[in-house]
């Protein structure tokens, strides 16, 4: 059978360019080829602090952005968590095959519920049992994601395994796909990656082109070119340089980094360029499906029909897996 792909996003803030290189432009390119499934998953969005008026605006200026990079939703289906009720229900029933003590090992929980101020609520540590069932819930055999996802997708596959062994083989066990750019460093400090939450570290999809440049200029690198290992800041905007410019213009610049006669200045000039140029057309596509609230809205909810078909198939027979006869009527 053909392979299946499903992959989600939070509407938290602004995408960046870490996101696209790390997974969105794979989306675009798996959706040519393989069954996609898109999310834009709102239910995991709400496991830090945010403001419930602010939500309904971010999901659809999110549906819009990923629209305006090339998703298209006649070949790959795209919609919101929260339209499809039957991801929390499976969450539910994997609780309770989800151990504790895996939960918190989870790396992206350590980091944010150190950040938290006052109480560390359960959703927090249960958010990697929502994006399990996110992905089982279609079947799905690939996640393409960047690299910081790939410990939830270990786990993922721990709990399908679970399901498997308790209540019979059902679920295929779900692998990431990573692209060359899985990890964009943070602009400011190349140790780290780029992320919402450290300012000065990314770069917006729609971010103005002044401050575009601004931001690539000032970037961490080293003292200059030294031969041999290049260091990481140095790296992460070549990462960057080889998804947004032509191939040509990036063999080019890696000849003259090899050759100890890369001028920082060229390339972090040429990449600012190639960033804007690139961005350019995605910022005007957003804006023109922001203009039209109500048919982004159609879409998403027609694509939260087609999403909602596969679910209640999935959830029917988990239900009865499960030992739960009763109907729902
Ligand atoms: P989120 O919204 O934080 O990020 C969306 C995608 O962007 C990738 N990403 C990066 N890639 C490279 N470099 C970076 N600096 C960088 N920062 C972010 C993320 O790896 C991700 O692929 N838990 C997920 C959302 C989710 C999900 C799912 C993903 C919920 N359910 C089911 C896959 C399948 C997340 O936090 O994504």
């Amino acid at each position: 059978m053909a392979k299946k792909v499903f992959s989600g996003i939070q509407p938290t803030g602004e995408v960046h360019v870490g996101n696209y290189v790390g997974a969105i432009r794979n989306w675009i390119k798996l959706q040519d080829t393989y069954e996609s499934i898109y999310c834009v998953v709102d239910y995991h969005s709400i496991t830090i602090p945010y403001d419930a008026k602010l939500l309904p605006q971010r999901v659809l200026d999110l549906g819009a952005t990923l629209m305006a990079c090339g998703l298209d939703p006649e070949k790959a289906i795209l919609f919101v968590q929260s339209s499809v009720p039957e991801h929390t229900e499976l969450t539910w029933l994997l609780t309770t095959i989800t151990s504790i003590g895996s939960l918190e090992r989870m790396t992206q929980f350590k980091d944010k519920s150190s950040r938290q101020k006052g109480n560390i609520f359960a959703g927090l540590m249960s958010y990697p049992i929502l994006q399990t069932a996110d992905i089982i819930m279609y079947k799905a055999d690939l996640v393409p994601v960047g690299e910081d996802q790939v410990q939830h997708l270990e786990l993922a596959r721990e709990i399908t395994r679970r399901f498997n062994t308790s209540f019979g083989q059902y679920f295929p066990e779900p692998q990431p796909l990573l692209t060359s750019g899985a990890k964009v460093m943070a602009l400011n400090d190349p140790t780290a990656k780029m992320s919402k939450s450290i300012e000065g570290s990314y770069i917006t999809l729609t971010e103005d082109p002044d401050s575009i440049r601004k931001k690539i200029r000032r970037a961490v690198t080293d003292p200059g070119p030294q031969g041999g290992e290049m260091g990481p800041g140095v790296n992460n905007l070549f990462v960057l340089l080889e998804a947004f410019a032509p191939a040509d213009l990036t063999e080019q610049f890696r000849d003259d980094y090899s050759q100890g006669k890369l001028r920082y200045s060229d390339l972090k000039n040429t990449l600012a360029e190639a960033i804007v140029e690139y961005t350019e057309p995605i910022r005007e596509r957003r804006s023109e499906l922001l203009g039209k609230p109500a048919e982004l809205k159609e879409i998403l909810a027609v694509g939260g029909d087609k999403a909602r078909k596969q679910a209640r198939e999935t959830i029917r027979d988990v239900r009865e897996m499960m030992g739960f006869q009763m109907p729902v009527r």
